[in-house]
């Protein structure tokens, strides 16, 4: 209901008023007032639109940042102390830890800034501000400019306005467009390439609960991590850590509250959402359930179970594969939520329905029918023909690709271009290039595990996708092993300099392009790669031929059609706000879930048997004896998560959950397994956005893990449950055993006896 339906949207809004109201939307914060700040009033907010959104003053949108470009982080800091995913911060954090010091296991809190660990190629990304620029990238577009000429203007328009605000290198800018091309929006960023490793808990907090957990409610994961983001001395960003570099101060950062959260309590969450595809038509919705997410599961169960038997062999192993696993894992169990939820909601029929009665309405016109009349079968045709192709692209995806001897050969195709221009300085810098991310991969690889992979994954990709879509190289595998994919990798793993370090180094110290072109990975990922680009990509183009203009019909269609929605485009990895309330639900027939959990179910959950439930001696203790220090709610009990239903999904992780004062309540961190098809069809009766309790967070930094000073210095406002603790003692001097005991007696009647072990982790 934008730029492109203006004079309708006056009209409506003279009649109704013109609102976003369910809890469906990931906002653009840009029009937090014009559409969401009334409805946002209603559910509870106390602030202004301003102190959302401002581009001139401090506001929220200061205090949320893109973490790395996959996730979110807020400051709760003066000094640029973040708060994220354990998740989020797990490569980091692995990436620290070995055998002797294995800080992904044990935990970690950096007791002093010096100890505050750097991580090369970590940056975030603060929002300076956004624009809608549909008009400067549409001018003089029109309906009749064929499609080929609208996509070049469009993408030097896009390019030139971002390059534009980038003021040379200052900021990172790019614009974005949204429902399908029809606006279009420019972001400008500060990025900051120097951030710091703070703490974390130890993965059995941080990941309690493992894959099985995974994606599901109820939830009892201490789902959190810390950083610290450094600039130079005038607080300006640096490309990457610079030994001379000081925590940033930001613009805002998030009081924290202790306050707690009730059912129908108001909240919002700022972040950076990845992907959604609501306007995915219904041939869409099918190709993903029946062929696109099969295959991805098929070819991820395989991987996963070879990682997982050679981890359970190694511990050093184990620590090397742990985040590449949790990786794959997350998402394989991920497309299995979203092909069952589909089948169980009907959501290719709901997607049916809605477009016969938008085809209806289209022909009810003949204006319409001229602007929109060939969308739909535009659409349904292009599905089908890409449907031919589309197992080769999930197999080079996550069969070729899925090996990572030939993800790494894709990485040596600079040099082999330099070679071949033979000049000497572009040689010289594609080797230095591959110096660093080749450390990084060998640090983490086993040769032997990822030989089984190769032999599993490209028999697979062997065996299902059509004869006439395969690489040559498989013909080498029939003719000359017999077409044991097993034998053809004895050969490759035998031969190749990508299996160690040190064979690659012998290589790059005097690199030919004969050598290169003669090693086996390479020349597999050769075939692989010019298959799929001289066979593949071109049929892939010719099957989407039409699909970009029909889908910016389709979607302006249904907008026209739904004037009275306020809709909100699909996420795109930029900055939105979406908002709701503590919420509990029914998963299905006979089962109601709570909205929070607490420290009970952690004991209940505990498994000292299985890996994924094992919970810390100290933990145990702490829960047992109930020393929950001022974290506690006002039942007496350690809030652990919660739920809200707000819409968020992959790349909100770690986003600030924001009670209706601005206050931090939460960390987002999973969705829930009954709305699995959330980023292709929202429901409100089902979907939540599971939080760990932000009480539980500060529990784990200051009781468990006894990093006192991290609390101490946020910003605590604790109007909380406890009596005698308001705003004016919150902060950090409170003497902590006064406050227990003054709680536990107001709570309890006096009754309970106060057992308190001393602290021995408090610093
Ligand atoms: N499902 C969560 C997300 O995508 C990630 C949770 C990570 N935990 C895990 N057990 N893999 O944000």
């Amino acid at each position: 209901m934008r730029t492109t339906h203006w004079a309708k949207a006056l009209l409506l809004t003279l009649l109704l008023p013109l609102a976003a109201h369910a809890d469906e939307g990931m906002w653009l914060p840009l029009f937090v007032k014009r559409l969401n700040h009334a409805d946002m009033q209603k559910k509870g907010l106390k602030l202004t639109a301003e102190e959302i959104y401002d581009i001139n003053n401090a506001s929220l949108k200061d205090a949320v940042v893109q973490l790395g470009g996959f996730c979110t982080g807020e400051f709760v800091s003066s000094q640029g102390l973040l708060l994220t995913n354990h998740h989020c911060g797990y490569d980091a954090i692995q990436s620290h830890s070995t055998p002797q010091n294995n800080i992904l296991q044990n935990g970690f809190y950096a007791a002093s800034r010096a100890e505050e660990k750097q991580n090369p190629g970590l940056f975030v990304d603060i929002l300076v501000r956004m624009e809608d620029v549909t008009s400067k990238v549409l001018d003089g577009i029109s309906a009749t400019t064929p499609e080929q000429e609208r996509m070049a203007t469009v993408q030097k328009r896009q390019r030139e306005l971002a390059d534009n605000a980038k003021e040379n290198g200052k900021y990172v800018a790019y614009v974005r467009d949204m429902f399908g091309g029809n606006e279009y929006y420019l972001f400008i960023y500060q990025r900051f390439g120097d951030v710091r490793l703070v703490g974390a808990p130890p993965e059995a907090v941080g990941k309690f609960g493992g894959d099985t957990d995974n994606w599901m409610w109820p939830r009892h994961t201490g789902d959190f991590s810390m950083f610290r983001v450094y600039a130079d001395k005038n607080n300006q960003p640096t490309a990457t850590p610079q030994a001379g570099n000081v925590p940033y101060v930001p613009k805002k950062h998030l009081p924290v509250s202790l306050q707690g959260i009730n059912e129908g309590d108001f909240a919002m969450v700022f972040g950076f959402p990845g992907r959604t595809q609501r306007f995915l038509p219904a041939a869409g919705l099918q190709l993903t359930l029946d062929q696109t997410n099969p295959a991805r599961i098929k070819l991820r169960d395989t991987r996963l179970k070879l990682w997982k038997e050679d981890m359970d062999q190694d511990a050093a192993l184990r620590l090397k594969y742990a985040s590449k696993y949790a990786n794959i894992a997350n998402y394989w169990k991920y497309f299995i939520g979203q092909n069952e939820g589909m089948k169980r909601l009907k959501t290719v029929d709901q997607k049916k329905a809605e477009e016969a009665a938008l085809d209806q309405w289209i022909r009810a016109d003949q204006a319409r029918v001229q602007k929109y009349g060939d969308a739909l079968s535009t659409i349904n045709e292009a599905y089908a023909k890409m449907r031919e192709y589309n197992l080769s692209t999930q197999y080079v995806n996550e069969a070729a690709f899925g090996t990572e001897i030939v993800t790494q050969a894709a990485r040596l195709q600079p040099l082999a271009t330099a070679l071949k221009s033979g000049d000497k300085a572009a040689i010289d810098k594609a080797v230095a290039d591959l110096k660093e991310p080749m450390a990084e991969h060998f640090k983490d690889y086993n040769a032997s595990t990822d030989k089984k992979v190769f032999a599993a994954l490209m028999g697979l990709y062997m065996q299902d996708v059509p004869k006439a879509q395969q690489p040559d190289v498989f013909q080498t595998v029939q003719k000359q092993y017999g077409s044991s994919m097993q034998k053809y990798a004895d050969y490759v793993f035998s031969t190749s300099f990508l299996t160690s370090e040190a064979k690659l180094n012998a290589f790059l110290a005097a690199p030919t392009l004969a050598k290169l072109e003669a090693d086996p990975a390479y020349k597999t990922y050769q075939s692989v790669y010019q298959n799929y680009v001289q066979n593949i990509v071109p049929k892939l183009q010719a099957a989407q031929g039409g699909l970009g203009q029909a889908n910016r019909q389709y979607v302006a269609a249904l907008r026209e059609k739904n004037s009275q929605k306020v809709y909100s485009p699909d996420a795109n990895s930029t900055i939105r706000l979406s908002y709701g309330t503590v919420r509990p639900y029914k998963g299905r027939d006979a089962v109601a879930y709570d909205y929070k959990t607490t420290g009970q179910g952690i004991l209940e959950k505990e498994d000292a048997t299985n890996p994924e439930f094992v919970v810390p001696q100290k933990e145990l203790e702490l829960l047992k004896m109930k020393d929950y220090g001022r974290f506690a709610d006002k039942g007496g009990n350690l809030p652990v998560a919660f739920i809200t239903d707000n819409d968020i999904t992959g790349g909100n992780s770690g986003s600030p959950v924001i009670n209706g004062r601005g206050e931090l309540i939460g960390l987002a961190f999973d969705g829930n397994w009954e709305a699995m098809t959330g980023d292709l069809a929202y429901d409100p009766e089902l979907k939540r956005c599971i939080n760990a309790d932000i009480r539980y967070v500060l529990w784990c930094i200051e009781k468990l893990g006894g990093a006192r000073h991290l609390v101490d210095e946020m910003t605590i406002v604790n109007n909380g449950p406890n009596p005698g603790v308001g705003p004016a003692a919150s902060a950090s001097n409170v003497d902590m055993s006064d406050v227990e005991k003054m709680k536990v007696k107001t709570e309890n009647g006096g009754k309970t006896k106060i057992k308190r072990k001393k602290d021995a982790a408090a610093l």
